[in-house]
């Protein structure tokens, strides 16, 4: 199974791309509706996603719907992948996790042959280096959803410490958990879930799957640096987001 769609023209990049003088390429495995996808997108990067899953709402450049183990890796300049937490996750029993495949490590297996860049992101508590830990107070959402990121080039660098000052919502689930209820004192409709990602085009199921685009925004950028090419974005990871709320 391997079916293709292309959603957009590629877009001329900045700085001319080195072989095809379009926007550098980037492949994203386990892409659902594209919340990192969208994050690399405003970094600068032509974006391709990949899911197992038919995926209406993908908001990236072209997709195809194959599985993320045996896609060709070749022709892209930078990799992310997403493979499923579920197995990881602390909203999953200990005893159902193992109902839920390990795809982190045969991932990490193939990206590591690749000879390009390439970040994994999951869930704390996923088997993985941690090179960057971000949540969302960190990029001025009002949301908590701390991701591990293991990046190729071993990425540091200093963020803000997490600090929640204010409620904060946490998408977990297919609904609204009653601790979630119970901590904001309101049940959260799908637009405030919404704003509480920064995402404006997916439904409650694939918001639970996401990560919020500022996250891979960030990323990109430094990915984009590591390969020598300008990002279409500059700014702390604060400033970025703060840019991102202007522009919408
Ligand atoms: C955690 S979600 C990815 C979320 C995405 N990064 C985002 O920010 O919106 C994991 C996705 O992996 C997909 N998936 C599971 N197994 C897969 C496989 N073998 N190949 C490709 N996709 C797969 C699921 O359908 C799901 O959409």
């Amino acid at each position: 199974m391997n079916t293709t769609r292309s959603l957009s023209p590629v877009r001329a990049f900045h700085q001319g791309s080195c072989v095809t003088g379009m926007r550098p390429r980037a492949l994203d495995l386990f892409c659902c509706a594209g919340g990192a996808t969208k994050g690399l997108q405003r970094a600068g990067f032509h974006v391709t996603g990949v899911d197992i899953r038919p995926q209406p709402r993908y908001c990236g450049d072209e997709f195809h719907q194959a599985d993320a183990l045996t896609f060709p890796l070749d022709g892209y300049d930078f990799i992310w992948a997403s493979p499923p937490c579920q197995r990881y996750s602390m909203a999953t029993p200990h005893a159902r996790r193992v109902n839920h495949p390990d795809l982190l490590d045969p991932t990490r297996q193939r990206l590591l042959r690749a000879r390009v860049p390439w970040t994994i992101e999951n869930v704390p508590g996923a088997p993985m280096r941690a090179d960057l830990v971000l949540c969302g107070c960190q990029v001025g959402l009002k949301i908590r959803r701390k991701r591990y990121f293991e990046t190729s080039w071993q990425a540091f660098d200093l963020v803000y410490a997490c600090n929640h000052e204010h409620p904060v919502v946490s998408v977990v689930g297919h609904g609204t958990p009653s601790w979630v209820r119970a901590q904001l004192g309101y049940n959260p409709t799908i637009m405030q879930y919404r704003e509480a990602m920064g995402i404006d085009w997916m439904n409650r199921n694939e918001l639970s799957e996401a990560i919020p685009p500022a996250y891979s925004e960030f990323i990109g950028r430094q990915a984009l640096e590591y390969l020598g090419r300008a990002p279409e974005t500059t700014g702390t990871l604060m400033e970025q987001n703060n840019g991102e709320r202007l522009r919408s």
